[in-house]
């Protein structure tokens, strides 16, 4: 994904890059979580600027430590308490003043019990109560006291918030265009963190586009938690893209994170008849069994999930799909498993983000289900996931060799400056030597070799 991302992960830190001084207060921003995350911190960035606070990239400089959190799994949040427990210490030792607020889905998942849990926090703040953290910061500030705000919205889009891309690779921009999720799965905490869907008026996503494409912008991604459930009036999700494909021609088209339930024809039609929209879609099946889907409450059987693959790829030929799996969800048997790994060999997917059920208080599953499924069991079945994946995508990845692809250059190949990297329409990520090439173009580069996860290939023209 963009600056290789995972879709809904918690993998990396990731640090606004850059200070501003001048005697202000100066806020250091930490995102973990999801693409939707780094959106947010982004927001929050301009609502900061905006009211006279700086931004530094050095954590030890600051006066305020924000960290934007997730929820997802437990694991995401046991990486945000030892990072709290540090800064505490720190916090103990400083002279100076230093707040510590918590942002994000956790804030919303624990809200008070954050305060009590993990004392010396002094803010708190939810996804929708992002306008308010200049007065938040200023209580607690004054008081003494914890602020707090974990008012969910069900309005609020950010929309005429321009957003301060500061860990931009600028070539690359999400652009949210939709918040919250009503789907309530059985295993999932979002619906609770973010509150109920509302989209972003139209009007306001094909302007920040267009302001994108002035500023040299190359490619956008479209982000909501449901993306393509999107709609402004008459305005659904495939007349979303239509339009900006139109009004942006140049400008490459991404979105995420889709659900199958809102994949129709008409928006298949869109990839298929657009150009600059992406040959690219993620449609998160979670399990390859039927029953389990079931008790997962995702809505869509088996039968009518691989019926829209089909329909997927015969609409918009070459597309590529990639999918997210979830291991050992409640009463999981090893035949339901081996059902997954069945569909895993069917699809064929060019990528998948593979998870351990992890159970999350006040979900429908945490309240209904046992999670009865050995940590140990969990554990070996998404190991025998992973393993089946890995090589089908890296078969999917040889059948590339000898093809040629438009690469839109990124920057530089983690491994060396010598070599560039960049994402095919199909969101393979390509690595090749540099020659004339620069980041923010198009080259067509013909594949020469792959590993599971990456294509290696030549530039053989501009494109
Ligand atoms: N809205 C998207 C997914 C958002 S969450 C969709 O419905 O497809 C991203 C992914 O995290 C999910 O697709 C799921 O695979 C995983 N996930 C969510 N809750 C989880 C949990 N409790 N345990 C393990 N994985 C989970
Ligand atoms: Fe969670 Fe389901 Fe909503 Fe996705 S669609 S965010 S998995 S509740
Ligand atoms: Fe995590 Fe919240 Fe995103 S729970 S995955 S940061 S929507």
């Amino acid at each position: 994904m963009l600056h290789e991302i995972p879709i809904l992960e918690d993998l990396d830190t990731r640090k606004l890059p850059y200070a501003e001084t001048n005697g202000r207060r100066q806020v250091y921003l930490e995102t973990y979580g999801c693409q939707m995350n780094v959106s947010d911190s982004e927001i929050v960035a301009a609502v900061l600027r905006e009211s006279g606070y700086g931004l530094t990239r050095d954590a030890a400089q600051a006066d305020v430590v924000l960290l934007n959190t997730c929820a997802i799994r437990e694991n995401a949040e046991q990486k945000v308490r030892h990072r709290l427990d540090h800064l505490r210490a720190q916090k103990r030792k400083r002279t100076g003043a230093l707040t510590i607020g918590v942002l994000g889905c956790m804030a919303e998942r624990l809200r008070h019990r954050l305060l009590e849990q993990e004392q010396l926090i002094d803010l708190v703040a939810g996804p929708d109560a992002y306008r308010d953290l200049p007065r938040l910061l200023q209580e607690t500030q004054e008081t003494g006291q914890a602020a707090i705000n974990v008012q969910l919205s069900r309005e609020e889009t950010y929309a005429d918030i321009a957003p301060v891309r500061v860990d931009s690779n600028g070539v690359s921009a999400f652009v949210s265009i939709m918040r919250g999720c009503d789907n309530m799965c059985a295993f999932c905490v979002v619906p609770f963190t973010r509150g109920r869907e509302r989209s972003r008026p139209f009007t306001t996503i094909l302007d920040e586009c267009q302001k994108l494409v002035e500023e040299g912008y190359k490619e956008v991604t479209l982000l909501g938690q449901n993306v393509n459930s999107y709609r402004d009036g008459k305005v659904n999700f495939a007349a979303l893209l239509w339009r900006l494909s139109a009004a942006a021609p140049t400008l490459r088209i991404r979105y995420s994170t889709s659900h199958p339930k809102d994949c129709t024809d008409e928006l298949l039609h869109v990839h298929q008849a657009c150009d600059n929209v992406c040959d690219y879609i993620h449609l998160p099946v979670q399990h390859g069994n039927s029953a389990v889907l079931q008790r997962m409450r995702r809505g869509y059987t088996i039968d009518t999930y691989l019926h829209l693959i089909a329909r997927a790829r015969t609409i918009c030929p070459g597309v590529s799909i990639s999918t997210d799996i979830i291991t050992g969800f409640c009463g999981e048997t090893e035949a339901e498993h081996r059902d997954t790994l069945a569909l895993l060999e069917q699809v064929r997917y060019d990528h998948a983000y593979m998870f351990m059920y992890s159970e999350r208080p006040d979900t429908y599953a945490a309240k209904k289900y046992r999670d009865d499924v050995p940590h140990w069991v969990k554990k070996r079945r998404l190991t025998e996931v992973i393993q089946l994946q890995s090589s089908i995508a890296l078969q999917n990845n040889q059948a590339e060799i000898g093809k040629v692809h438009t690469v839109l250059v990124e920057g530089n190949s983690r491994r060396s400056a010598d070599q560039l990297r960049g994402r095919t329409d199909t969101n393979k990520m390509v690595v090749f030597d540099r020659q004339q090439y620069a980041k923010g173009q198009y080259a067509k580069v013909q594949i020469t070799g792959c590993t599971s996860a990456t294509l290696l290939g030549k530039a053989v023209e501009p494109a």
